[in-house]
């Protein structure tokens, strides 16, 4: 039993806000009513929606995308790329090709307006937007980004692009409640009203100040105390590879908020059970410097059952009649066993359905826990001094060496 005694600080608890969230979560009939008219545009006159933008302007998006849409798609799903989330010349070339045979729409993401990597990308695509489409390109782009400022700001109003705005002090991984997610995640076709009710009730849920009661603070206190005593590295595992991009969110949600002054827990993830055939002997006998938070979602509507055969050449009809999800369900509780067994502390988070609302509930629970957690460390959760550092020196190295770079 963990003693809260001198961490809970109640009041903490009730201020912790994330700026500005919950008047988008509680009054977003309109925001609702807007995204389902661009979503029923954009599934009309195209197939494709390339969605740029890097860090938190895409990877909320694209871990509710990822974990709601199925794993192979059909030819009438409306798909969803990305780019501007990295810098290969090759990714952009083959997907400019690839893009040739669809029809397109772009939804460009980004709050300063001037990051390097979805700068570079949008200004290709917007010329091959133009030469594709000609003045109808207006039409096709439409630009996510701060309200008053930026580069992508002044160049959306010049070019009369359509705009949703990034609301004021919410940074990019605190953002996918806001057009940022919510537009890629429409026009996915994933219910957002579900998604935001998710958000709305877990917000209700994990404000209130008793701690045993409010599992995200529960979770943030037990991690804090786990790091007090030596357990730098947490692992976030699922059973579910369509959570891979979710996972991927929240390395970034708690590496970005939490990681400063020299403080904080290094968030590393795994898939299972492909990842207990690789760094599965590391985390039962390496060095004993993680703890687990295993995700397990009870009811995935899609299944299927192992079936009886006969000759039973490979000896699996004790498991006949038992679906898959059964099965992964009961790895999951095994994992559990032989790490604890191991020395590995776990943390389960039992979740029922997959759906559009219950993931909106995880994300606004790891966003209320993340805040709270940095509070713990003493560090602000808001901001990111460490990823600015690496901007302005590679843009000092590039201003100095553009010009010796030979031209294509
Ligand atoms: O969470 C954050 O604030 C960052 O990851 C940003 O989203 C990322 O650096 C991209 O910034 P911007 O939206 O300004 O292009």
């Amino acid at each position: 039993m963990l003693n809260y005694k001198g961490i809970t600080k109640n009041t903490l608890i009730s201020d912790l806000n994330i700026p500005n969230l919950k008047s988008y979560i509680h009054s977003n009939s309109e925001i609702l009513l807007e995204m389902d008219k661009l979503k029923n545009e954009i599934q009309d006159s195209a197939n494709t929606l390339l969605v740029i933008g890097v860090g938190g302007s895409f990877l909320g998006a694209r871990a509710v995308i990822d974990a709601l849409t199925p794993y192979f798609r059909t030819q009438n799903n409306m798909e969803i790329i990305y780019a501007g989330n990295n810098m290969s010349g090759a990714y952009l070339q083959q997907l400019l090709a690839y893009l040739d045979s669809k029809e397109v729409y772009v939804n460009v993401i980004s709050k300063s307006g001037s990051t390097m990597e979805p700068a570079l990308a949008f200004r290709i695509v917007k010329q091959y937007m133009e030469q594709r489409y000609g003045f109808e390109a207006r039409q096709r782009i439409i630009v996510t980004t701060d309200a008053k400022m930026g580069i992508l700001k002044q160049i959306a109003d010049q070019e009369g692009y359509r705009q949703f705005d990034v609301p004021e002090n919410v940074g990019g991984r605190y953002s996918v409640f806001t057009p940022v997610g919510l537009l890629p995640i429409a026009v996915a076709g994933i219910d957002i009203e579900q998604f935001l009710k998710g958000a709305e009730v877990a917000e209700q849920d994990f404000s209130t100040v008793a701690v045993e009661q409010n599992a995200a603070a529960h979770y943030a206190l037990t991690r804090y105390e786990l790091y007090k005593k030596g357990y730098a590295v947490e692992l976030l595992a699922s059973f579910e590879p369509r959570l891979n991009k979710l996972h991927e969110w929240w390395k970034q949600l708690f590496g970005e908020s939490e990681g400063k002054e020299h403080k904080g827990l290094y968030p590393s993830t795994v898939n299972y059970s492909t990842d207990l055939h690789a760094i599965g002997q590391f985390i039962q006998e390496g060095s004993p410097i993680m703890f687990e938070t295993l995700i397990h979602f009870s009811d995935i509507e899609e299944d299927i059952a192992v079936p009886y055969i006969e000759e039973d050449l490979d000896g699996l009809n004790y498991l006949a009649g038992h679906t898959l999800n059964q099965i992964n369900a009961t790895s999951k509780d095994g994992v559990a066993l032989a790490h604890e067994e191991g020395g590995v502390p776990v943390m389960k988070l039992e979740l029922p359905k997959l759906d559009a609302y219950h993931i909106g509930y995880l994300m606004m629970f790891f966003m209320k826990a993340c805040v709270i957690s940095a509070s713990l460390l003493e560090v602000n959760p808001f901001d990111q001094p460490g990823v600015e550092a690496y901007k302005v020196k590679m843009v000092k190295l590039l201003q100095k060496d553009a010009s010796k770079l030979p031209n294509f």
